[in-house]
C-alpha cells in the first residue's frame, strides 16, 4: 500500500483545489461554530438547500452562545423543512454543552468534539480537519465508497469489524505533511469526489484524480463496491391528518410527543384510522369532512401514507385536546414536519 498511500492524498488535495466545491459560505474560514453548523446541516441535506438555510440560521444565532440561549421551539422552527429533526434537537443540546462544559468555545480536537451530542466520529474529524488541520479521518457514506473502490476493499461493511478496519485504512491514507493546508482540502476533496465523481451509479472514472491507483477500476467493476449485505428493513404506516381550521383561518396544531415520528414538532392531529379521526370530532361534524388526496412521505426507516382530511370547526370544537389554534401569522414560524408545511401553504 506504500506507493498508493504516498500518491493518494496529494492527488486528492490537488484535485480539490482545482475541481472541488469551493467558496461556499462555510469554507475559507476556521470558525468551529460555523463549520459545525454546516456539517450538521450537510449530513442529510443537499448543498443547494443548506445554502438557503445556513445564512438565516447564522443571522438569528451568530454564535454558539446565542444558539444555546434560544428555546428548542425556536431552533426547530428555523430548522423546519430540513428534515431529520433529531439533528436540530442535538444541535441545541450541543450548543448548551459547549457553553456549560467548555465555557462557550468548541474544543479543538476530534476526540473531544466527539463527546458532544450529535457529533459522531466522522463529523468530529471533519470539524477538526477543517478548523485545526488535525490529521483525523472521515468515513461517511460517500467516503466509504471512494475508499473501498480505490483500495478494492471487498469485505462486508455491515460487519462492524470490517468497518473498523476501513477506518484504519482511511487513517493510513491521510496527508502526512503541511497538515494545516492539506487537511481541509483533502477532507473536502474526499467528500466532493464521492458526491460528484465517484457516485454510486455510473462513476465518472475518466474525471477521477485517483483513477490510476484505483483497484475497482482496474478490475473493471467500480459499482461492485462497497459491499454491504445487510439491508435496512423498511416498514410502512398509514396516518390520517385532521386539518381543522376555524372561521378566521387559524389551524389546530399539536406538539408531537418524544420519542416518535416528528418528536417536538407542531403537527396536525394524527390518527391511525379515519374512524379514529372521526371519533375525535364533536358530534355532528363528521358530515362536513373533506378527504383530500393522499400522498406518500418517505422517512429513513419508514414510508408514511398520509391521508389529510379537512374540516372547518368552531373555535371551541377541539377543546380538551393537547393543542391550540395558530393563526396564519403564527404557524409558519413553528417547527412543522415538511409534508404538513407543504399541505398548509396556500397554492
Ligand atoms: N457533506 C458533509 N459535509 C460536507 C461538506 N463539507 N461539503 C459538502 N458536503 C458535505
Amino acid at each position: 500500500m506504500r506507493a498508493l498511500e504516498e500518491d493518494f492524498a496529494g492527488r486528492v488535495v490537488a484535485w480539490q483545489r482545482r475541481h472541488g466545491r469551493r467558496h461556499l459560505p462555510w469554507q475559507d474560514q476556521r470558525d468551529p461554530y460555523r463549520v459545525w453548523l454546516s456539517e450538521i446541516m450537510l449530513q442529510q441535506t443537499q448543498v443547494a438547500t443548506v445554502l438557503d438555510y445556513y445564512p438565516r440560521f447564522l443571522q438569528r444565532f451568530p454564535d454558539v452562545a446565542a444558539l444555546a440561549a434560544a428555546s428548542l421551539d425556536e431552533v426547530l422552527g428555523l430548522w423546519s423543512g430540513l428534515g431529520y429533526y433529531s439533528r436540530a434537537r442535538n444541535l441545541h443540546r450541543c450548543a448548551v454543552e459547549v457553553v456549560t462544559r467548555f465555557g462557550g468555545r468548541f474544543p479543538d480536537s476530534a476526540e473531544q468534539l466527539q463527546s458532544l451530542p450529535g457529533i459522531g466520529r466522522s463529523t468530529a474529524a471533519a470539524i477538526a480537519a477543517f478548523c485545526f488541520g488535525e490529521r483525523a479521518a472521515i468515513l461517511d457514506g460517500n467516503v466509504k465508497r471512494v475508499l473501498s473502490r480505490t483500495l478494492g476493499y471487498g469485505a462486508d461493511l455491515s460487519v462492524a469489524a470490517h468497518e473498523r478496519s476501513l477506518w484504519g485504512l482511511a487513517e493510513e491514507l491521510l496527508p502526512r505533511a503541511r497538515l494545516e493546508e492539506a487537511m481541509p482540502s483533502y477532507t473536502q476533496g474526499l467528500m466532493d469526489l464521492g458526491a460528484t465523481v465517484c457516485q454510486a451509479r455510473s462513476p465518472d472514472c475518466a474525471a477521477c484524480p485517483v483513477t490510476e491507483l484505483c483497484e475497482a477500476r482496474r478490475e473493471g467493476r467500480p459499482e461492485a463496491y462497497p459491499v454491504k449485505t445487510r439491508k435496512l428493513r423498511r416498514s410502512s404506516e398509514s396516518l390520517w391528518l385532521l386539518w381543522a381550521s376555524d372561521r378566521a383561518g387559524s389551524v389546530w396544531l399539536e406538539q408531537r410527543p418524544t420519542p416518535g415520528v416528528w418528536a417536538g414538532l407542531y403537527c396536525l392531529p394524527l390518527f391511525d384510522s379515519r374512524a379514529a379521526l372521526e371519533a375525535a370530532l364533536p358530534e355532528g361534524q363528521q358530515a362536513a369532512l373533506e378527504d383530500l388526496e393522499g400522498f406518500k412521505h418517505v422517512l429513513t426507516h419508514k414510508d408514511l401514507h398520509l391521508h389529510p382530511v379537512r374540516v372547518r370547526l368552531g373555535s371551541r370544537a377541539l377543546a380538551g385536546r393537547p393543542g391550540a389554534w395558530f393563526t396564519a401569522e403564527q404557524w409558519p414560524a413553528l417547527g412543522l414536519p415538511a409534508p404538513v408545511r407543504r399541505l398548509l401553504l396556500p397554492d
